[in-house]
């Protein structure tokens, strides 16, 4: 079965296929980086006129002039409604002409299932760490399709504090390569922030006093140089996401911590949390480099999950969800 996947939640046209014998044949990608580049963040409306635009060609690049595609699977949100709004409604005319199926995806179902795509893949069950622009969460995966979240931001997702820390030192959007790329040049502990939330119980997170408390060190203190400012930020970071991670896994009982969204991508945090995984006796697991931000291989192969699992919502309107709850997916009855 092959299954052509559409990924439009936010800044980035994803396009790809996934083959249940063959794996992944085709993929291609337009970020809106430089289009919105000069606004320090994605302007909505810029977002889904170019989405429009990006469509047609990257899915003839994908599937070429003949389209032997079973299904197509597009990301129904959470996101942007106007960006959803155009994958879905192009995605549904594909399915509608080639008569096949159409199947909505969660953006962050793609996202977990997505260190599927490595070789050797992983399996249920894990606990997940979603890391993205927008979310921040934890979530006990014991199948597909049944999750439970065990901890979330109360405020700003890590991608956002990532984001708004660039902000604050000049640099540019997305601000997490740029602001590991400084921290890099950085000394560790020049300047100590807080790990919020560490130091009780729970598998919560809030990072906007961490926004804070950048804010008052670039605004107070000109001793600090700014590399020393973004290595602080990110070990503070790493060292939040390491605590609640370990927590996590101790609570879960689980043996297996599954990584993913844009943030997943963090050199540091990856050797982190592998280094507590070797420490503490689980394994740990990533996307592939290309696959830790949005891409439309995650929706394709979760795609094709769903539909190998007969929890394919075919049958769905054409409706998209600009804020969807990751445990709406849970099939009832399914809990073991
Ligand atoms: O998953 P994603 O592409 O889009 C959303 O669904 O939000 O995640 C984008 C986020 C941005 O906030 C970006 O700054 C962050 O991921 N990011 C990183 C890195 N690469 C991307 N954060 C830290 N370190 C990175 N290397
Ligand atoms: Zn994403």
């Amino acid at each position: 079965m092959r299954v052509l996947g559409i990924e439009t939640s936010c800044d980035e046209t994803g396009v790809a296929v996934y083959d249940s014998e063959l794996g992944l044949t085709a993929h291609a990608l337009h970020s809106q980086v430089e289009l919105h580049a000069d606004w320090g963040g994605v302007v909505p409306e810029l977002a889904s006129r170019d989405h429009v635009m990006r469509l047609v060609p990257l899915v003839e690049r994908v599937v070429g002039t003949d389209p032997d595609v079973d299904a197509v699977a597009y990301t129904a949100g959470p996101g942007l409604v106007g960006a959803l709004m155009t994958g879905a409604a192009f995605a549904r005319s594909l399915a509608w002409g080639w008569d096949v199926p159409a199947v909505p995806i969660h953006h962050m179902e793609g996202h977990l299932l997505a260190p599927m795509l490595e070789e050797n893949p992983p399996d249920f069950p894990f606990v997940a760490l979603l890391v993205s622009g927008g979310h921040t969460m934890l979530v006990d995966v014991t199948a597909l399709g049944q999750y439970r979240v065990l901890g979330e931001t109360r405020d700003d997702a890590v991608g956002e504090a990532f984001d708004k820390t660039a902000r604050l030192l000049g640099l540019g959007y997305p601000g997490g390569p740029e602001v590991a790329a400084l921290a890099a040049r950085g000394r560790s502990g020049a300047i100590d922030f807080p790990r919020p939330m560490t130091d009780r119980p729970g598998l919560d997170f809030s990072f906007s006093g961490l926004k804070t408390a950048v804010l008052r060190a670039v605004q107070n203190d000109d001793s600090v140089a700014p590399a020393d400012i973004a290595r602080g930020f990110e070990d503070a970071v790493v060292d939040t996401l390491s605590v609640k991670c370990r927590r996590a896994i101790a609570a879960t009982g689980h043996e297996l911590l599954i990584v993913a969204g844009g943030v997943s991508a963090n050199t540091r945090l990856r050797q982190r949390l592998q280094k507590d995984a070797g420490k503490h006796g689980f394994g740990v697991r990533f996307p592939p480099a290309e696959f830790c931000t949005d891409n439309g291989a995650m929706i394709a192969y979760a795609g094709w999950r769903r539909l190998a699992a007969g929890l394919a919502d075919t049958e769905a309107p054409l409706q998209v969800r600009a804020r969807w709850p990751l445990e709406e997916l849970n099939v009832e009855g399914r809990h073991e």
